[in-house]
């Protein structure tokens, strides 16, 4: 999708579709009075007065994610004009802004729209209101069909963005956002791939190529490598596949960047999760092949700050394997040796995420990692606690969480801090070693991140359990079904807040 930005008065762009915020400026939240009073959040009369026809007639009152089109608008240039209810002007933020550009991307290109014009509304500064319609266009513009043979691939070529504010800034916020939404869908393209077509091997070619086009060192190793590295958690899920695993390592090492922090991002990267010898149930285990979210996030955020270059350094670490049962397969009651040299009795060979990234983290450590990011599709206890709207955050550093909110403040993705206490680590105690690799039947999601606390140790870490946020299991306006890419956006933002 191309993207620019006009300073022309929206009402004299020459576009197939021009888009415009209705917002509601009656204060009626806590019930009362039900009237509404919307507007044309633009700052051109001719398209508030077409408009204001429409709300007249009642068919838009400026609800959120409402639509109405109207073609050939009087005094209006635009073939169109789409109006898109975006709720109560007082509430109306940034994050609203993406969600409604994503939503008339999705609508138009349904209707064989190719090209169109959003307006900017001036309640958002300038910068901010671009960098939210770009990124949020680039989110709707994505569909996951990619195997249907009678695929349509109905996309939006154009957009422009209509908006009156200094031309640099605006130019800077549409070059990032493009970025940081190419990066979203890299990231939701590789975990749209079936696990036939997404083997580790397959994950790190990709990682390859992508390092090459944006200039990042790029290391793969094999079965070889991890077993040096004595990695004998991550080889314990590793062995009982006959599809080669792989340790993916990517850095990024900008010149005139400080030699610390270091930021270690490491990711799950299971292509596919069977649960090995504990083995899944057959309903639903088709989703498993986006057991690798974790780990393609990690390659859709270093993708964004190669491009994007603060001045921080930054290495992801990707571990990459199946998850499969056989007869080398990793056995309920083994016992595993991991990287750190902390022993693990292997109570559910379903539990493999908290393994892979014992290592990877560990491995980060080493390699010099100041600060520690996860992320993985760890845990259905995630599921259970926060449903699909957040993402689960867990934090052994109250300041290191809190500069990771402000990210999320930027990017607008949603994610809920959840306790890690030594409570926690308490239930994952083994008899016969140091830790089992599960904590019992309650508070999943919060164990699986004791475990993994354990291999931060005194590091500062942050892990983010989106085993529930990776998928949407229905499409939404401004999003369609499939994978989200899902803190990529928050990532890159908080890179960027160390480079500053
Ligand atoms: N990959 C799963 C977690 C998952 C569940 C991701 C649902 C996406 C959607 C993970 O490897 C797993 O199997 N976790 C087990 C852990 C249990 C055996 C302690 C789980 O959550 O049931
Ligand atoms: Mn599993
Ligand atoms: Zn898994």
């Amino acid at each position: 999708m191309k993207t620019n930005f006009s300073s022309t008065a929206p009402s004299e762009i020459d576009t197939e579709c021009l888009v415009a915020v209705v917002l509601d400026r009656a204060d009626n939240d806590r019930g009362g009075k039900d009237k509404t009073e919307a507007f044309a959040a633009v700052n051109d009369p001719a398209v508030q007065e077409a408009a204001a026809e429409v709300i007249a007639s009642g068919e838009v009152t400026g609800k959120s994610l409402e639509t109405a089109l109207v073609h050939k608008p009087a005094r209006l240039k635009a073939k169109r004009l789409l109006l898109l209810g975006g709720g109560k002007a007082k509430k109306f933020a940034a994050a609203d802004l993406r969600k409604l550009a994503g939503a008339a991307v999705r609508s138009l290109k349904a209707k064989s729209v190719r090209s169109f014009a959003l307006a900017a509304p001036p309640e958002i500064p300038a910068a901010d209101a671009v960098k939210a319609i770009v990124e949020g266009a680039f989110v709707g513009n994505f569909d996951s069909d990619t195997y249907k043979s009678d695929r349509k691939d109905q996309k939006i070529d154009a957009l422009t963005v209509a908006v009156q504010a200094d031309q640099a800034a605006v130019q800077k916020a549409l070059d990032e956002a493009r970025v940081i939404g190419e990066s979203q869908n890299f990231t939701r393209d590789l975990v749209n791939e079936p696990s036939n077509r997404m083997t580790p091997t397959i994950l790190a070619e990709h990682a390859k190529k992508m390092a090459q086009e944006v200039g990042l060192k790029c290391e793969v190793y094999g079965a070889d490598k991890i077993k040096e590295l004595k990695m004998g958690a991550f080889w314990g899920v590793a062995q009982g596949s006959d599809e080669p695993p792989a340790l993916i390592v990517l850095r990024y090492e900008p010149a005139g960047a400080p030699e610390k922090p270091v930021l270690g991002l490491v990711g799950k990267g299971i292509t596919f999760d069977t649960g090995g010898i504990s083995i899944k149930p057959a309903e639903g285990m088709e989703k498993m092949k986006y057991d690798m979210a974790g780990g393609a996030t990690m390659l859709g955020a270093m993708r964004a700050i190669a491009l994007l270059k603060p001045k921080v350094k930054v290495i992801a670490i990707v571990c990459a394997t199946e998850n499969m049962p056989s007869g080398k397969a990793q056995k309920p009651g083994d016992i595993q040796t991991a990287m750190s040299g902390k022993t693990i009795e292997i109570i559910n060979t379903d539990a493999e995420g908290r393994l892979v990234l014992a290592d990877g983290l560990c491995y980060a450590r080493q390699l010099g990692c100041t600060h520690l990011v996860d992320a993985a599709t760890l845990t259905g206890a995630v599921v259970v606690a926060l449903g699909y709207a957040n993402a689960g955050i867990f934090a052994n550093d109250d300041a290191l969480y809190e500069r990771f909110a402000k990210a999320l403040a930027k990017s607008g993705e949603k994610m809920w801090r959840l306790p890690v206490g030594d409570e926690y680590l308490d239930m994952t105690r083994s008899n016969i070693a140091d830790l089992m690799n599960t904590g019992g039947r309650w508070g999943g999601a919060c164990t699986a991140a004791a475990f993994l606390k354990e291999f931060a140790e005194d590091t500062p870490w942050l892990h983010l359990d989106i085993a529930g946020t990776a998928w949407m299991e229905e499409q939404k306006p401004w999003i369609a079904k499939g994978p989200s890419g899902i803190a990529v956006r928050s990532l890159v933002e908080f890179v960027r807040d160390f480079g500053q």
